[in-house]
């Protein structure tokens, strides 16, 4: 996934770091400059809240502090946005007025969609996803469709000409009956946006691509909730970026139309329930509207990596499961007489199309040809004119790979890797190089590989056309989906749906159907369900009907009997006809509020009620599944990645094994899970779950529930990576010289001159201090530079940047004074960071910077 990271909010200027292996221009934080989001006690546009608002700008002119609005919310928030120097935000921190402060900032999709460029025409196709999901009964058995249910749709638009959604939009009977551009097609998060009437979308494969999941319905090609009323709001351009600014303003349009189900389209990695958006999500759902936002697709990155707004404790966080089949485009391979049919893994992009019948199939083999030796760095020594040319990813780039294949007569190359890690499309200039390539995952690369090892004279065809293919990686997470938990310890993501290869529409323009990847395929698939739950009899609370889906959903076991941590997988695969039909319900998940086990050398307890809404007596048995555990960091406590498994579990213990419980009654068992197992110096996320399974002669399903923990203390979360290519870290450097500087220096603050403090986030951080002690005086903290100008800051992401710089101007101001900023005088200074898991944190991890020495040039008057 890229994120669009470009900004960083700092005191007074950016700073540009030159060094050995630290790249230019990178800031680390997602948030827009000098953009916050104020929220004000009382009710979104009662008047008592509105008077609250007035008094907060009165206190602002007060002190002077400058200030615009631009936005103001007055339907889910009591809130506006404004545009503020960073500079103020401690003194806001202390108005009556205002309840919170929320930076703004910029998101994304979850961007393993690339679409592909080659825009075949295809046709509508079912879903084989249904197979797997229950969807198939839900629509077949229990007549379901989500027929009268609004789904909105945060996204990039769709394609109102779409036959999939009627070709229309508002008109009576149209499936979108509702809908605004809230930016047009050039926005990208921070330029103003160009709002329109219609959300249409023709540059982008993805709002299209997800509206159909939920709600597509042509010939054979059906959403989950197929007769579904839509709402599309356009919320992202052709760059496929937003802001907060703007998602707030289409929460509360969807929800003044009456939307019933929101998917959210955009996410931050690595984020905190307790940003802005996440509090529209609470608002929303306190509404009792339903909202499902998506994972991410950081699932290469180790624990907290889950986005924003999947992180908010009453939302549904959708992650991706595999499952099967797929539809893919394929290679079938004949070697002695016997045709294999392979999976490819990615589209076709950047060249022509391929349509090859039997041709031949080679290695790319260089000149020792020994059997490592099909890498293509070098000059090919088979003959390779008019093959394809298998070759496998790594010691040179793609575009060497490519060019001596292309110069051997290669007429494709497909790129494998026997590593678990799937391999993305081959890149390389596809201006000069007019080959084609795509790569095969693993596992159909080790087969391709066997086949061509003892195959004779095989030969290879290759079209553009799709089928049913066999999934390799059937049962497991998608490999892409975001770990959770949320940095609070919340159990996310809360369930998983099919996210791989998921055929579905896309703008006419663009083929009108294609394949795509990513938890951006699986949310929209959990809205649809929703609208189905809605459609049906079902009757609950809100949050008993999503415990319906998430406890009635399939666990995915890592080895036998034990399996994927909750972290990964929340609660397993969603099948929608067991959470449509189960007759008996539990609790959603079982979390310790501030997610550590802080006293390990108890066990935890827990109540569990079971509720049987049937007809007829049930008995269940009960037992505990431990997952894995895993840490987030090295014994060294450098971040691990993946993350570090425990080869220990948690102890259970049931005051009952099996109970009974007649028809309209709830039954209470408890359970003491023991996690002295572990040590605390490992810093392991525990977990498990409560799987309760009808005993014989109870017709019913498994109900589970997910169980985490963290199973050391926040003060022990080694929250500073110790260097990033070969720089020890933090350190301080010179803004203007970008030299690194070890003990002291002497600094005018004038122009460039000034220090900038480079530190690498390997957790989420709830909140950084920055303060000022006197170098004579190290022990005695002198002023404050910022107390809350940075809270809930995501760890590093590979997508993002790789590290925070902080640049200081040699300003700030006395604690009974935060308005007031000065400028210290000339004298020697450390700067003291101090870096917060939890707010609540009472020993910080710390950083003192070395000596710096201002000596401002005298004026010349
Ligand atoms: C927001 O509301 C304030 C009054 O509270 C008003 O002065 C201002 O013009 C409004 N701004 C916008 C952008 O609507
Ligand atoms: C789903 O399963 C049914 C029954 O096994 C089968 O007939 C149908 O072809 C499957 N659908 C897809 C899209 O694979
Ligand atoms: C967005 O567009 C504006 C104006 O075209 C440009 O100045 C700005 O750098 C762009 N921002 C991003 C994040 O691409
Ligand atoms: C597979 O790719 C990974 C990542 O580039 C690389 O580290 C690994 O060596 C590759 N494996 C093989 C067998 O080429
Ligand atoms: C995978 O690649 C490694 C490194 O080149 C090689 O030693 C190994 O034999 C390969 N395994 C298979 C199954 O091809
Ligand atoms: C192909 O035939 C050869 C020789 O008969 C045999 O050694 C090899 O195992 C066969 N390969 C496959 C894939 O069946
Ligand atoms: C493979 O091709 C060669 C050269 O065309 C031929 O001599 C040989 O008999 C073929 N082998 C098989 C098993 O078809
Ligand atoms: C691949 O083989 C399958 C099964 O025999 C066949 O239906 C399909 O047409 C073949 N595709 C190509 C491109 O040859
Ligand atoms: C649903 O939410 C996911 C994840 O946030 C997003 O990627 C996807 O685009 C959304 N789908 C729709 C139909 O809005
Ligand atoms: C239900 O739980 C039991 C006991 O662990 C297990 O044997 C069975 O496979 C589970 N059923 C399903 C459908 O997961
Ligand atoms: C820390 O804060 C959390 C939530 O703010 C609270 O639940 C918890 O009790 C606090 N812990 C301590 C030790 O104060």
């Amino acid at each position: 996934m890229q994120w669009a990271f470009k900004l960083l909010v700092a005191v007074q200027a950016l700073a540009t770091v030159v060094g050995k292996g630290i790249d230019a221009n990178h800031y680390g934080l997602d948030t827009l400059p000098s953009r916050y989001l104020v929220q004000f006690p009382g009710e979104p546009g009662s008047a008592s809240g509105i008077e609250a608002s007035k008094k907060f700008y009165t206190q602002l002119q007060t002190l002077r502090v400058p200030y615009t609005i631009t936005h103001n919310y007055t339907t889910l928030l009591n809130a506006a946005a404004l545009t503020i120097d960073g500079q103020y935000i401690d003194s806001l921190g202390s108005l009556t007025n205002a309840k919170g402060t929320y930076a703004l900032r910029t998101a994304s999709v979850d961007d393993d969609a690339v679409g592909p460029t080659e825009h075949l025409t295809r046709p509508p196709m079912p879903m084989i996803s249904h197979n797997y999901t229950g969807v198939d009964r839900a629509h077949s058995e229990l007549k379901l469709t989500g027929q009268g249910i609004k789904v909105g749709i945060l996204d990039t638009g769709i394609d109102l000409t779409h036959p999939a959604f009627g070709n229309c939009f508002k008109t009576a009977g149209c499936p979108i009956q509702y809908g605004y551009d809230f930016v047009g097609d050039d926005f990208n998060g921070t330029n103003t946006p160009k709002p329109g009437p219609k959300p249409i979308d023709n540059c982008t494969p993805h709002g299209t691509h997800v509206a159909g999941v939920v709600a597509g319905n042509h010939g054979v090609f059906k959403g989950v909730a197929p007769k579904a009323t839509l709402g599309i709001y356009r919320i992202m351009g052709c760059e496929q970026l937003t802001s907060t600014e703007v998602v707030l303003q289409a929460l509360e349009m969807a929800y003044t139309d009456g939307m019933q189900v929101i998917n959210m389209s955009f996410g931050v990695p690595s984020g905190w329930s307790l940003w802005a958006e996440d509090l529209a999500v609470s608002a929303l759902m306190a509404k009792g509207v339903y909202v499902v936002a998506g994972a991410g697709n950081d699932g290469d990155n180790t624990l907290w990596a889950i986005s924003s707004p999947a992180t908010g404790e009453l939302s549904l966080a959708v992650g991706a499961a595999e499952i099967p089949e797929y539809y893919s485009l394929y290679l079938n391979v004949t070697a002695n007489g016997t045709t294999t049919i392979l999976s490819r893994s990615d589209q076709q992009r950047y060249l022509p199309a391929v349509n090859f019948l039997n041709v031949p199939v080679i290695r790319g083999f260089g000149a020792s040809g020994s059997d490592d030796d099909d890498l293509a760095c070098e000059e090919l020594a088979v003959p390779a004119k008019g093959a394809v040319v298998v070759v496998r990813r790594g010691v040179c780039d793609m575009q060497t790979k490519a060019s001596f294949v292309q110069k051997a007569g290669g007429i494709l190359m497909i790129v494998y890797n026997n590593s678990t890690s799937p391999l993305g499309t081959p890149a390389y200039d596809s201006d000069t190089m007019t080959l084609p390539s795509f790569s095969v995952e693993n596992e159909a690369g080790t087969t391709l590989i066997n086949l061509l090892r003892t195959g004779q004279n095989a030969t290879m065809s290759v079209d553009t056309s799709m089928r049913v293919c066999k999934n390799s990686a059937v049962g497991q997470p998608s490999w892409y989906s975001s770990w959770g938990p949320a940095p609070e310890g919340y159990i996310k993501p809360d369930l998983l749906a099919p996210g791989t290869n998921i055929y579905s529409t896309v703008p006419v323009n663009m083929g009108s159907y294609n394949l795509l990847t990513g938890t951006s395929m699986a949310t929209p698939y959990v809205a649809g369900a929703i609208a189905l739950m809605l459609e049906s009899n079902r009757r609950g609370s809100q949050q008993q009907l999503l415990n319906s889906f998430v406890n009635t959903a399939t666990l995915l076991y890592s080895s036998p009997g034990v399996p994927y941590s909750p972290a990964q997988q929340g609660n397993g695969l969603i099948n929608v006809y067991n959470a449509l039909t189960a007759t008996t319900s539990m609790d959603r998940f079982i979390n310790i509020a501030t997610g550590y086990l802080t006293n390990m050398d108890k066990n935890f307890h827990k109540t569990i009620e079971l509720t049987n809404h049937g007809n007829t007596p049930v008995t269940y048995n009960f037992e505990f599944l431990s997952s894995a555990a895993y840490s987030a960091f090295t014994k060294d406590k450098e971040a691990a990645i993946p993350p570090r498994p425990a080869k220990k579990y948690l102890d259970s213990f049931f005051h009952q094994k099996k109970m009974s419980a007649n028809p309209g009654s709830s039954i209470l068992n408890s359970v003491a899970i023991d996690p002295r197992a572990f040590d605390a110096d490992q810093r392991m996320v525990v977990g498990g779950f409560i799987n309760v399974y009808p005993a014989k002669g109870t017709v019913g399903v498994n109900l589970t529930i997910p169980f985490l923990g963290y199973a050391f203390e926040p003060e022990n979360v080694p929250m500073l990576a110790s260097s990033y290519n070969d720089i020890p870290l933090p350190c301080m450097s010179r803004r203007s010289t970008s030299e690194i500087i070890p003990k002291s220096g002497v600094f005018t603050m004038v122009g460039d001159d000034f220090p900038v403090i480079i530190y690498r986030l390997q957790a989420p951080v709830a909140r950084v201090r920055v303060r000022i002690t006197k170098a004579s005086d190290p022990s005695h903290i002198h002023a404050a530079v910022t107390e809350n100008f940075f809270s809930y800051l995501s760890k590093a992401m590979p997508s993002g940047q790789p590290y925070i710089t902080y640049a200081w101007d040699g300003r700030g101001y006395h604690y009974n004074t935060p308005s007031k900023i000065i400028d210290l005088p000339n004298g020697s200074y450390h700067l003291l960071l101090s870096f917060y898991m939890t707010m609540n944190v009472t020993n910080p991890n710390t950083y003192t910077s070395p000596v710096i020495t201002i000596k401002r040039p005298k004026k010349n008057v």
